[in-house]
Formats: structure tokens, C-alpha cells, sequence
């Protein structure tokens, strides 16, 4: 069964029991007040004792009051009633318990069993009565005939009894609640349908989607009942499961291409190692000269395996978060003055001038010292790789912030198309997408950079502009020594 089904007859039971405990509850409240169960019909009794007789109907009571005080033998004539009842007005006169007159559509009636009995005091003249069942409202006088015999005469109005009355009103009544009723089950229906019933189907459906294997959704949710919850949490799990999904996609991705790019990589120098070596074999190289070319080109080739090999197992290190890190004070200024120090004989000879900008004062920040300087080698490295003017420049610049430093390295190289600029730091990213190009390369130097700076809890980026010159940037917090923040 539905939960749908289960709500409509849960609801039609409740209303059905409502309606039975109203009226058991109704019943008793009377009974327990009046004790008496019959005080039901009595209170349609009141109701219609209270409703007066018309004016004609007062008029000729008082004309058969008056003629009951002055004349009474006079009611006992036919004629002078009839004369007094022009307008169908219903009459009664009794004399002892003898009916002497009764209106013509009275009887048959049964009427004078019912009729109250005699009252010198005239006291209660007005009342209604029973009779079968239909109820007439009365008025009434007693009077004493000439030879002393007890006299009474009666107006009398016959009103729609309960019975009559409800006999009415029941096809109405009961029309109306069954519309009530109708209405009541619609009304619940639809607010439980919204709140309960459509926000299950739609997660339904959505958990549906989902096993299928479509996450390209939304579960929309608008209530925030315990089932609209039910439906955010589910959102949540569907955009959770969704990242999980992208992210395993492009892990995958990144795979094959990793796996592909370092075959492509390690198989470019293994080749022509092999070629020259073979051409040795065949007796190619069959000068000391030509020797000695093709043994240094498959030195060159190997040093350059080695290289590359030494950084595919620097990166996946990294990129495993295997590699140990030992962090301590540095202090920056000096460190990069030898270090170009070191550098700058070797770079003097190619023709490139690398400096360190001037007037720096010390400056200590926390760095691994091994890892800065493959951070520093790598962006000098790509500086000179990718130099092209006949003045080769390469300065190292300090910009000091309030928590970091910033590093900047400046070349006036070739620099970067503004399009390649955004991906230079992703692994294998070449902007020179020819792998057989002169600068070699394998596209892991930034993305060796980007990794070591992370660990480091810097930031980095980079500026260029094509033929000009580019600036690669990294940042490293500064040790604040106590007493250095005031
Ligand atoms: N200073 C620079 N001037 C011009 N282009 C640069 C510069 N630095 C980086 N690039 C561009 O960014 C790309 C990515 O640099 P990255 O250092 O990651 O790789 P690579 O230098 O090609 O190879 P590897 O560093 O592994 O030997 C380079 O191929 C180059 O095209
Ligand atoms: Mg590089």
C-alpha cells in the first residue's frame, strides 16, 4: 500500500471517528445536564413553543375569550365559530373532556388525548404539543359554562416537528458534510502531498539517478522539515559523491597521460643513445673525431636520462608527500648572495649576467634549504633556456610583506604567451609544445617549484611579456621574531 493510501485512510478514519466522538460527546454533555435523554426532542419542543400565533390567529382568540367570558353557551354554536374561523384559523373548544368543536382539517386527529387538561388559574395558556409525530403550538382559555361544566377553548398551530424538520434538513446537512468531509480529505492530502509525498518522489527519482550513474543533477528542495533535511543531506551526498567522481576521472586522466608523457620522455634520449651507438657498432664513427662526437652525444643523452629520471622521482616523491622536508631559519639575503655567487662564474661565460638585487638587508625566513635551492635553479634554469636576446640578464628581488616575502625572478627572455601562462606550473606543461625543441625539457621544473613552495606554505605566479621578459614569483613566510609585531 502507498504511503499515499495510508494517508487518505488514516485521514478518513480520523474524521470518521471525530464525527461519532462529536456526537457520542454531543449525546452525553444533554444527558449528563439534563439527565434525561428525551431533552433532545424537548429542546425542538422549546424552540417552537417560543414562536408566536399570527395576528388573525390572536384576534380570534380574543373574540372566543371574550365570548367564553360574556357567553359561553354561544361556543357550543356551530355557526357563531364559524362565524369568528372565516380564515381557516384552528379552533378547538371543549367542554369536560367533549370535543364540541374542531376545525374540519383536525379531525381524525386524535387531538383530544393530547390537549392539557382544565386550569381554573389559566396559567399556562400557551404551550406545545405532541401529537404522533407532529407538534402544534396553542393558545388556550378555560372558562366555566353556565351549568358550571368546565369549558376550554384552543387556537392552535401546527408547526413542523423535528422529525419533519430534519427530515428536511437531512439531505442538506448531510450533503454538506460530505462536502466538508470531501474537502477536509482534499485539503490534507494536498499539504501532506507537499510536504511529504512529492519530496520523497523526487528523491526517489534521485537516488534512481543516481544508481544509474547520472550525478548531473539537483535534488531541489524547498521545505525544511525533518524530509526536506533528508533531501539536503542527499544533495550533499550526491555533490560529494560527484567531486569524489571527478576527481577519480581525473586522477585517472592524469594517469595516463603522466604515463604516456614519461614514456614519450624516457624513450626520446634512449633512442638516439641507441642510434649513435649502433652507428659505433657499424663502424659509422670511423674517425677519432666522429668518435668522440658520437661518445659525447650519448654522454650528453644519458646525463640527460639522468636528469630526468632524478626529477620524475623528485616530483612523484613530492606528489606522493613522501618527500622529507627539514625546515629552518634561513636567512634569505645571504643564502641567495652565495648562491649566485656560486652561480655567476659559470653563467659569466655564457654571456649571462645574473644578480641579486641591491641594498637588501637580512631577512630570515623558514625554508628546507636543499628544496629552496632546487626552487632557485629551476626558474634560472628556465631563464636560461629560454633567452634569446644578446644581453642576457637574470636579478633575484626581495619584497617584503608584512608575514612573507615575496621572491621574484626576472629574465628578459623569450617570455610566455599569455595563453601558456595560466598552465605553466601543471606537470609536463611545456608553452613550447614541440617535445623534440632545442630547450629540452620535460615541463616538471615549475610543477617541481609549485609543490615545494606548497609544502612551504607559500603562494606563487608569474607574469610575461612575449619577447620581453618573464617574472616568476613565490612567496615564504618570514620568522616574526617576539617583539617584531609592536
Ligand atoms: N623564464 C621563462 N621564460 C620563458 N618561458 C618559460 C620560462 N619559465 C618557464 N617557461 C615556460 O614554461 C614551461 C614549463 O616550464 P617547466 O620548468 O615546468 O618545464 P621545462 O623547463 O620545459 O622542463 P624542465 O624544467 O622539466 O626541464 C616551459 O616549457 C616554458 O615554455
Ligand atoms: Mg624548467
Amino acid at each position: 500500500m502507498s504511503i499515499k493510501t495510508r494517508f487518505l485512510l488514516s485521514y478518513i478514519g480520523v474524521i470518521i471517528i471525530s464525527i461519532g466522538l462529536l456526537l457520542a460527546a454531543t449525546f452525553l454533555i444533554i444527558f449528563s445536564i439534563t439527565g434525561d435523554i428525551k431533552s433532545i426532542e424537548h429542546f425542538y419542543k422549546n424552540t417552537y413553543v417560543q414562536k408566536p400565533l399570527t395576528a388573525a390567529e390572536e384576534n380570534a382568540f380574543l373574540d372566543l375569550k371574550l365570548l367564553a367570558k360574556h357567553s359561553p353557551e354561544k361556543l357550543l354554536d356551530q355557526e357563531v365559530i364559524e362565524q369568528i374561523n372565516q380564515i381557516g384559523i384552528s379552533i378547538i373548544v371543549r367542554k369536560n373532556a367533549k370535543i364540541t368543536y374542531i376545525s374540519p382539517s383536525y379531525r381524525g386527529n386524535n387531538l383530544q388525548n393530547e390537549l392539557p387538561p382544565f386550569e381554573e388559574t389559566n396559567i399556562n395558556t400557551r404551550d406545545t404539543i405532541k401529537v404522533g409525530s407532529l407538534f402544534f403550538t396553542y393558545v388556550k382559555f378555560d372558562f366555566r359554562f353556565s351549568d358550571d361544566e368546565k369549558g376550554s377553548i384552543f387556537v392552535l398551530r401546527k408547526v413542523s416537528s423535528y422529525a419533519e424538520l430534519s427530515k428536511e434538513l437531512f439531505p442538506i446537512l448531510l450533503g454538506s458534510l460530505l462536502l466538508l468531509f470531501i474537502m477536509m480529505i482534499g485539503i490534507l492530502n494536498y499539504l501532506v502531498s507537499r510536504s511529504i509525498i512529492k519530496p520523497i518522489s523526487v528523491l526517489r527519482k534521485g537516488a534512481e539517478r543516481i544508481k544509474s550513474g547520472d550525478l548531473n543533477f539537483q535534488i531541489v528542495t524547498s521545505s525544511k522539515n525533518e524530509i526536506g533535511q533528508l533531501n539536503q543531506a542527499f544533495e550533499e551526498m550526491r555533490i560529494k559523491l560527484k567531486e569524489s567522481v571527478d576527481l577519480q576521472i581525473q586522477y585517472e586522466e592524469n594517469r595516463k597521460e603522466l604515463l604516456s608523457n614519461i614514456s614519450h620522455d624516457l624513450k626520446t634520449p634512449i633512442t638516439s643513445i641507441i642510434g649513435y651507438v649502433e652507428g659505433i657498432k657499424d663502424g659509422v664513427a670511423n674517425t677519432q673525431e666522429k668518435m668522440n662526437k658520437y661518445l659525447n652525444t650519448v654522454y650528453t643523452k644519458a646525463k640527460d636520462l639522468d636528469l630526468l629520471i632524478d626529477e620524475l622521482f623528485l616530483f612523484s616523491k613530492l606528489d606522493l608527500q613522501k618527500e622529507q622536508f627539514s625546515f629552518e631559519k634561513v636567512e634569505l639575503t645571504q643564502y641567495l648572495k652565495d648562491f649566485v655567487e656560486e652561480l655567476s662564474l659559470d653563467l659569466v661565460q655564457q654571456g649571462i649576467l645574473l644578480e641579486i638585487s641591491p641594498g637588501l638587508k637580512p631577512v630570515y625566513v623558514i625554508a628546507d634549504r636543499e628544496k629552496l635551492k632546487r626552487v632557485i635553479s629551476n626558474l634560472i634554469n628556465n631563464s636560461i633556456k629560454n633567452m634569446n636576446k644578446d644581453e642576457k640578464h637574470i636579478c633575484i628581488s626581495l619584497h617584503e610583506r608584512s608575514n612573507d616575502l615575496i621572491i621574484q625572478v626576472i629574465d628578459n627572455g623569450s617570455g610566455i604567451k599569455p595563453e601558456a601562462l595560466p598552465y605553466i606550473f601543471n606537470r609536463f606543461y611545456r608553452a613550447e609544445q614541440s617535445r623534440n625543441s632545442q630547450t629540452g625539457g620535460s615541463g616538471l621544473g615549475l610543477a617541481i617549484v609549485k609543490k615545494i613552495i606548497i609544502e612551504h606554505g607559500g603562494e606563487f605566479w608569474a607574469t610575461s611579456e612575449l619577447a620581453k621578459g618573464t617574472s616568476i614569483f613565490f612567496t615564504l613566510n618570514k620568522v616574526i621574531e617576539i617583539g617584531d609585531e609592536k
